[in-house]
């Protein structure tokens, strides 16, 4: 049996998989449509990437594909209702990311609130004349509304998290969530109350149809003019020129991206502002991490090709 993994993965996916045909781009660069095209024909099982599209006409390329294993818990890069149709079991990496992108999600905000991208930039260039009342003021997390979009397992850890610091919490999500509120201590609002009444709003939602461009300059402008926008879930949920017109017109005060609407590119007006820190997606980047995804790919495929069972984390 073939297995495709379409890029390196920092796993002995070699030992794991031994018997297996494995093709596998030992590379850190994407594969073009069409090389996975070629790649998927005779496959019985692939391991992909989120920034590999997996589309009607890839799936249509495969004759006897089984399982499709995406190495994130994001899945808005396959059309899991097509591969459905057709048979194909999808995966994602649940649970084993949680707290490594929750925490990522909370660095991130750090990094704007307490200005730590501005400061290191400021001592590496030398600048550092001395200690100032004024130097590099920041805002405190500590009694702010943080609201949370998107409160599955990774908006409740970040939530979670954040309690430490003292916040009110509240949330918008698709289905409001009892249990959640109690382990949390989260108010569930409607989605204009959480953008309009928190200091920080936290996108951790993943990317479908209700929310594809959620935030657009008219949210924008019922945000706080202090507000201040985190978004570890997709780029395209927030749109990126207005929010670069927000962030430049002091609409809202500050921004942290982990996440783009067109990854790799991103909107050459972002990076003229000092009031945004940008990552270049790495939310679930730990070694610890991205060890046990490899694994849980591995496993789903294992459990579709040769255990005969339904993976516990396929989406379809
Ligand atoms: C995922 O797994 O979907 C995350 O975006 C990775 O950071």
């Amino acid at each position: 049996m073939k297995i495709v993994i379409t890029q390196k993965l920092p796993f002995d996916i070699e030992k794991y998989l031994q018997g297996f045909v494995l093709d596998y781009n030992k590379t850190d660069n994407e594969l073009t449509k069409k090389e996975i095209i070629e790649k998927i024909r005779d496959a019985d099982g692939i391991i992909t990437m989120l920034s590999d599209k997996i589309d009607k006409e890839v799936i249509d390329a495969a004759l006897k594909l089984k399982v499709i294993a995406n190495y994130a818990v994001g899945y808005n890069n396959i059309d899991i209702n097509y591969a459905k149709e057709r048979g194909i079991v999808v995966c994602n990496t649940p649970d084993v990311l949680t707290e490594t992108t929750a925490e990522l999600a909370v660095a991130l905000l750090l990094s704007v609130t307490r200005r730590i991208v501005e400061g290191h930039k400021f001592v590496e260039n030398k600048k550092f004349q001395g200690w100032k009342p004024e130097l590099l003021l920041g805002t405190d997390l500590y009694k702010k509304t943080v609201g949370i979009y998107g409160f599955g397992k990774i908006g409740q850890t970040i939530g979670r998290i954040l309690k430490g610091f003292d916040v009110k919490l509240i949330y918008n999500t698709r289905n409001r969530n009892h249990q959640a509120e109690l382990l949390t201590g989260a108010e569930y609002v409607t989605f204009d109350s959480l953008i309009s009444e928190s200091d920080i709003v936290i996108i951790a939602a993943p990317l479908n149809e209700s929310t594809k461009y959620r935030f657009t300059i008219k949210e924008f402008k019922q945000m706080k003019s202090s507000a201040i926008l985190i978004n570890i879930g997709r780029g395209p949920i927030v749109k990126e020129d207005d929010l670069y017109t927000a962030l430049k017109e002091s609409i809202i005060s500050g921004a942290g991206l982990d996440v783009f609407e067109h990854e790799p590119k991103i909107f050459e007006g972002l990076f003229e502002l000092n009031n945004i820190v940008m990552l270049p997606h790495i939310g679930s980047a730990s070694t610890e991490t991205r060890k046990a995804m490899a694994k849980l790919c591995c496993d789903s495929v294992l459990d579709v090709l040769i255990n005969k069972k339904k993976p516990y984390n396929s989406i379809n």
